[in-house]
């Protein structure tokens, strides 16, 4: 097996011959691929792993810095290339181009703003941006330095951010006084003042200034980016960091209780996202990448900045929406920056598709070369309107499986190397061994190939997470605990003769609307917090745009009854403690909710009435309660 330099595997017969070695082999499987990136001291020991512990680290002993991969190692033969290409909000405003050259200066110079603001190695630094460079800045920064980014998606409320903010005791906020979002203005800052009253880890907060509005700072606290530029110089040497040190905490929702921090190494994740953006996109050169992510989730850590930064590639970042100006926007940036990868999420999809194609036949789309999709299944009738009107039925499609714990992409199609089928995310790559498993925990071998069941990886693969930020017991109950010796996904999966996986959905708790992991618990939760509200359960129900919908099904205490009023308070209470995203579709108020005999809420009944299968509830005899049925039946049809 020869490893080029750019990693990247040129025909199937490679990849098949690059996933049995990877089996066979693992360590020297990584070990080839992770002697490809820039180290200040090799490894030791490749790796060491116990899935019952759970315990694993990749590239024990290694020394290196992330930036020096995304950054200075470029310098020599991409210095004048372009890295970042920002597309803002507004047509009319000018797009920045940033080189490789330019964006070194600038993250070394903002990590000595870090520096002199008494951020060191391993500090928490929560960030909360909108989508301009600065945000990709302050990220590397941070890592430069050695600092843990803990990026928090600007759409989230003050609650959120002031609980992922304390859950990992952050030291500093960055974020910008205002975001245009289409044709709105929204104020980050007053969100963060509101989230700051909670947030006593924080003593400084760094503060971007996207609109010229005055923006209220609190003194001693609260200081202007540009300002503390001025005070600092512009080289910074990179920290040495040790491969298993923490490079980020991205928050996830859980199907219980507050969202994991999902903890992300160094020197494994480096390897994992960088492997995976040269294979399954197969970049070459000269080729424009853009991945219309909030670098907010875990598609833009990985899909915007680390591993496309580390290929150095140029990859777009867009400050806007998908509608505004209108609904060809995404169309003309494509045609206005010569995009030749186009990475989006089948919710984008199916909300652009339901408009004339007109707004996608004004633009021309010829620099295309690959699709890509990702945060959930795409159905059948999105997958081809992408592959006919934006593919114009010529540019792969991959669909891309993978989680924020997995941090890199799992299952997919490599462009242009390996097939694609339409709904299926296809084929593992190298290094990733999956596992089928029956409903009593039991593994279903290979043979016969054609299978259904829960989805499992049976070994590790250097980007996963490690732990949930100060909650290991958690990690290992969520994860490792359900089959033992591996890592359960929370997904379903069926596999084809051919070997080809197409993932079916959750499995448990996790609601994933727009492409949006939501828990079902917290937003029960926010609306229990209502004083009307005895008890609510949440499910997702099928949705044309969304991809699936919430439906909350609620019981008032006794005495009260529904009204409009109740249902736009309970929406608010919603979008202040979690989110606009996460707002139900459907609020249903009922007199009780099924449960079974230990009083647990069957939400399986509650997802088939709100999917409309009522003839497919199946025996309801042993509920505590089998009246309520009928009466949430009815209640639903109103
Ligand atoms: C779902 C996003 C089907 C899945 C990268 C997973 C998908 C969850 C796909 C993780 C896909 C993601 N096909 N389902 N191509 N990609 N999912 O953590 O249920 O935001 O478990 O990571 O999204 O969501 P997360």
């Amino acid at each position: 097996m020869h490893i080029p330099q750019n990693l990247q595997i040129k025909s199937f017969a490679e990849y098949k011959q690059w996933y049995k070695q990877s089996v066979e082999n693992p360590e020297k499987f990584w070990d080839e691929i992770a002697n490809q990136f820039l180290w200040k001291k090799k490894w030791n020991k490749t790796l060491e792993y116990d899935f019952n512990t759970p315990k694993v680290s990749w590239f024990k002993g290694g020394k290196l810095n992330i930036t020096e991969n995304c950054l200075d190692r470029h310098l020599e033969k991409l210095g004048n290339k372009t890295a970042i290409i920002w597309e803002p909000n507004d047509p009319d405003e000018e797009t920045r181009h940033i080189t490789y050259r330019q964006l070194y200066v600038k993250v070394s110079h903002f990590a000595n703003v870090l520096k002199n603001n008494g951020i060191k190695k391993g500090d928490r630094v929560c960030l909360y941006m909108p989508m301009i460079p600065e945000l990709a800045i302050a990220m590397l920064a941070c890592a430069r330095v050695g600092a843990v980014h803990s990026i928090v998606f600007a759409g989230f409320s003050s609650t959120a951010i002031a609980s992922r903010i304390n859950d990992s005791e952050c030291k500093m906020l960055i974020t910008a006084n205002e975001v245009y979002r289409g044709n709105k203005r929204v104020n980050l800052k007053e969100m963060c003042d509101e989230a700051l009253k909670q947030t006593p880890s924080i003593e400084t907060v760094i503060v971007y200034r996207r609109t010229v509005e005055p923006t209220p700072m609190k003194s001693n606290r609260d200081k202007f980016w540009f300002d503390e530029l001025q005070k600092v110089s512009k080289d910074c040497a990179a920290e040495e960091m040790d491969a298993e040190d923490l490079l980020f905490i991205l928050y996830t929702s859980g199907s219980t209780g507050k969202p994991k921090g999902m903890v992300h190494t160094t020197g494994g994740y480096m390897v994992g996202s960088t492997f995976t953006f040269q294979n399954v996109f197969q970049p070459n050169e000269n080729d424009i990448y853009w991945c219309t992510a909030d670098i907010g989730w875990i598609t833009g850590h990985s899909y915007i900045i680390y591993g496309p930064l580390c290929a150095g590639a140029t990859t777009v970042m867009f400050e806007g929406i998908p509608s505004y100006p209108d609904y060809g926007r995404f169309w003309e940036i494509c045609d206005k920056l010569n995009v030749t990868h186009f990475y989006t999420a089948p919710t984008a999809i199916r909300a652009l598709a339901k408009h004339p194609l007109d707004y996608v036949k004004k633009h021309n789309l010829q620099s295309l070369k690959i699709l890509g999709s990702v945060g959930e299944p795409i159905n059948e009738e999105a997958w081809h309107w992408y592959n006919d009107h934006i593919g114009n039925g010529n540019c792969p499609i991959v669909d891309t499986w993978w989680q924020t714990e997995t941090g890199a992409i799992m299952i997919s199609p490599l462009a242009g190397i390996t097939p694609t089928r339409p709904t299926f995310a296809t084929l593992p790559l190298p290094g990733v061994q999956l596992a089928l498993m029956d409903e009593n925990g039991i593994e279903i071998e290979q043979k016969p190939i054609q299978a259904e069941g829960r989805l499992a990886i049976k070994f590790p693969w250097p980007s996963m997470a490690r732990s949930v930020y100060n909650d290991h017991e958690r990690y290992k109950n969520v994860y490792f605990s359900q089959f033992k010796g591996k890592y359960f996904t929370g997904d379903g999966a069926y596999r084809d003769a051919t070997g080809n996986y197409r993932i079916t959905g959750r499995v448990d708790d996790v609601v994933i609307v727009s492409g949006h992991n939501l828990g079902t618990a917290p937003i029960e939760n926010a609306i229990n917090e209502h004083e009307l509200v005895a008890e609510s359960a949440i499910v997702g129900f099928p949705h044309e745009v969304k991809g699936t919908a919430l439906c909350a099904y609620i019981t008032l205490h006794e005495g009260h009854n529904e009204s409009d009023k109740l249902t736009s308070e309970i929406k608010k209470l919603v979008a202040d403690t979690i989110g606009p995203i996460a707002k139900p579709d459907k609020i249903i108020f009922v007199g009780g909710l099924p449960k079974t005999r230990s009083g647990k809420i069957m939400r399986r009944i509650l997802r088939k009435i709100a999917s409309n299968e009522t003839d497919a509830l199946g025996d309801i005899s042993t509920l505590l309660n089998p009246d309520v049925v009928d009466e949430i039946i009815v209640a639903f049809g109103k």
